[in-house]
């Protein structure tokens, strides 16, 4: 049992006076026990006194009156002293009045030599033998203790006694009788105020207490309560006790401290948005566990390293977040609810269909020595590789958009006059077969270079981007309507998959047009008849996504870091724009393209175009710290040229 501070306070308040109370009544009451033993010892002593100066007279008296012993044989002598002192009136009164009026004296008895009662105040016991008692001075000297277990024990008598002397030896002795029971009633009514007063003083000293521990113990209660707002975050700007004592002090120091802390907690909760939003754009996993193993900060990227949401990890054990036979477990070296320090190691972790290639590595971080967490990083390689990919590509557009430049327009004026001079040439020529072929050859060698310098020139032209809010989705209907015929040319199945209603993006329609356009062509060439062609439109985050996939042949591993060069082609009679331009035109829109290809099983290419509501959305502001801030950069000289 828990006992308050108050009810403490006020029962040791209590027992202490009690304690008190008792040690006073105690000796009270030894003074009061000794007192009215030794006034009854005195008094019996007294009475006995009297009784034998009676008693003297009484013998006198007869003696003069002439009276005397039939002989001198000790029976006639007891006879004649008890017939005297019998009929002496003045002995009688005086035993009469002394027990009737003394509280303690119970009975008076003269006995003789042979112990027989020769008087007493009890005519019963007149001849009798006198009965054995304690002597009185047993209980006057006993001891306070023993005094009180007689006196309050069973019902005894004490006796003082005095002996007497007849002529020249002892003849009896005058024994005063005194009650335990009397004794006693003499001194219970002392005994009982004593005990009045205990009572009294007690029950007044534990209303005191009480009403002073209140008093005393409020402003603690007050404190307590401070204490309780402080940690339920609630701070007071004032201390909860305004006094100068040292409960005042306690409380103006607790009240610093609440300042303290809620300026911590302003700090923390600011240092923590600040956290949340540099997290919020990183693309690595970060995960850091306390001493104790529990996840105290988890990045929004860990979701597509680990799956669950950011907010069930956060909070859970390292047994939790890695149990048995996951496929990180090893790697971490999990011992318990700890990990160990591990070097960048590489991992593919089975997500689904799709296998993700990671790079993880564990970091234990001390302080003094002192284990204070471990911080896990999650890295993902194959995202990295594809913009590292991309980066390349446009730096290699980027260059050769200032190379074709100028070298296209030093090629276009030889191959005019080259052409101006087969002309003259063909005019002059003989009729002979031979020269004629080798003519004709050269002419449509000068047209498909001619054709190639063309397209150099125009992939290289300014290209004029009007940015409008657009709905996406109508602009690919308006794409598929135009895409459907070779589609369908193709023998393939479209199937489409468009939101309801999607936020509008800020985009340049024809440019955005050719672009899907020049997938789902794509698309349908190289799928063999009886295949499908997707396409669908998400949002994520603050970006539209369209991807369009196809179960065709796929693009060969050697292929696929070409495919966006231009000239680059694969198909008989292809050209190796599209996907220049395409990308070229998704850059300016400072959105990204990437595509995922298995051979014999099909290809999606994915285009994220930012939403027109967020910041982002603009191409013009380039100083938002994207993830592809670089790939935007590297198309610069496009976008500058067009101006
Ligand atoms: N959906 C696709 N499936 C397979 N390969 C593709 C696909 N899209 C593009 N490619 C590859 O990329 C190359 C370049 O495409 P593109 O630039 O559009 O030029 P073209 O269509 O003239 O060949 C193609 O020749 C082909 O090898
Ligand atoms: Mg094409």
């Amino acid at each position: 049992m828990r006992l308050s501070l108050k009810t403490k306070f006020t029962l040791a308040t209590s027992l202490l006076v009690l304690a008190v109370v008792a040690v006073v009544s105690a000796l009270y009451l030894g003074r009061l026990t000794s007192q009215v033993l030794h006034q009854a010892d005195d008094r019996a002593r007294f009475v006995a006194q009297q009784v034998f100066l009676a008693c003297q007279n009484a013998l006198a008296d007869a003696s003069e009156t002439g009276r005397a012993p039939r002989s001198l044989k000790p029976e006639d002598i007891r006879e004649y002293v008890r017939t005297t002192l019998d009929n002496s009136s003045p002995l009688n009164s005086l035993i009469e009045s002394a027990v009737g009026y003394s509280p303690t004296i119970y009975e008076i008895t003269i006995s003789g030599d042979d112990g027989a009662v020769l008087v007493s105040s009890d005519a019963s016991k007149r001849g009798q033998m006198a009965p054995a008692r304690p002597s009185v001075d047993l209980l006057v000297h006993g001891g306070f203790i023993n005094q009180l277990r007689t006196l309050y024990g069973p019902p005894q008598t004490y006796e003082y006694s005095l002996p007497f002397s007849l002529g020249s030896g002892p003849f009896g002795n005058i024994r005063i009788g005194l009650s335990s029971t009397l004794l006693r009633d003499e001194i219970s009514p002392g005994l009982r105020s004593a005990v009045y007063w205990a009572l009294g003083s007690v029950l007044l000293s534990t209303l005191l207490a009480l009403l002073v521990s209140r008093i005393t113990l409020a402003p603690l209660e007050r404190i307590s309560k401070q204490l309780d707002r402080i940690s339920a975050g609630e701070f007071d700007f004032e201390p909860a006790v305004a006094r100068g004592d040292e409960l005042g002090v306690v409380s103006t120091k607790i009240t610093g401290i609440g300042k303290q802390l809620h300026d911590v907690r302003e700090i923390f909760s600011t240092l923590r948005e600040n956290l949340d939003q540099v997290m919020q754009g990183l693309g690595d996993g970060l995960l850091l566990f306390n001493a104790e193993g529990r996840a105290v900060l988890v990045s929004p990227s860990v979701e597509k390293f680990l799956g669950g949401r950011v907010e069930d990890l956060r909070g859970r054990f390292v047994s939790e977040i890695f149990p048995a036979r996951h496929a990180l477990r090893g790697i971490l070296r999990v011992e318990g609810e700890q990990i160990e320090s591990v070097e960048s190691t590489e991992v593919t972790l089975e997500r689904g269909s799709h296998p993700l290639r990671i790079r993880v590595s564990a970091q234990v971080i001390r302080e003094h020595g002192k284990r204070m967490g471990t911080l896990v990083t999650l890295h993902d390689i194959e995202t990295l590789e594809r913009i590292g990919n991309q980066l390349q590509v446009s730096e290699r557009l980027a260059a050769l958009g200032r190379v074709t430049a100028g070298v296209a327009h030093e090629v276009k004026n030889p191959l005019n006059s080259m052409r101006l001079w087969l002309e003259v040439l063909k005019a002059n020529m003989p009729i002979d077969p031979e020269p004629q072929q080798a003519v004709k050859m050269l002419d449509s060698e000068i047209d498909r270079l001619d054709r190639a310098v063309k397209t150099f020139l125009n992939f290289t032209k300014p290209v004029e981007i009007n940015l409008e809010e657009t709905d996406l989705r109508a602009l690919i209907e308006e794409v598929l309507d135009a895409a459907r015929p070779s589609i369908a040319k193709a023998g393939l199945e479209l199937s489409v998959d468009l939101p309801g209603n999607f936020p509008p993006v800020l985009l340049d329609r024809q440019l955005i047009h050719q672009c899907v356009l020049n997938l789902l062509l794509n698309a349908s060439s190289f799928t063999p008849p009886g295949g499908r062609v997707t396409i669908n439109l998400q949002r994520q985050g603050d970006y539209a996504v369209i991807s369009v996939s196809d179960t065709g042949k796929g693009i060969s591993p050697e292929d696929r870091g070409k495919i966006f060069q231009l000239f680059f082609t694969t198909r008989p009679g292809g050209t190796g724009i599209g996907l220049a331009n395409t990308f070229r035109f998704v850059q300016l829109h400072n959105g990204r393209i990437e595509f995922e290809s298995e051979t014999g099983i099909g290809t999606t290419f994915r285009v994220e175009l930012p939403l027109a509501r967020t910041e982002a959305a603009s191409p013009a502001s380039s100083a938002q710290p994207l993830p592809l801030a670089k790939v935007r950069d590297f198309s610069q000289p496009f976008a500058t040229e067009k101006r």
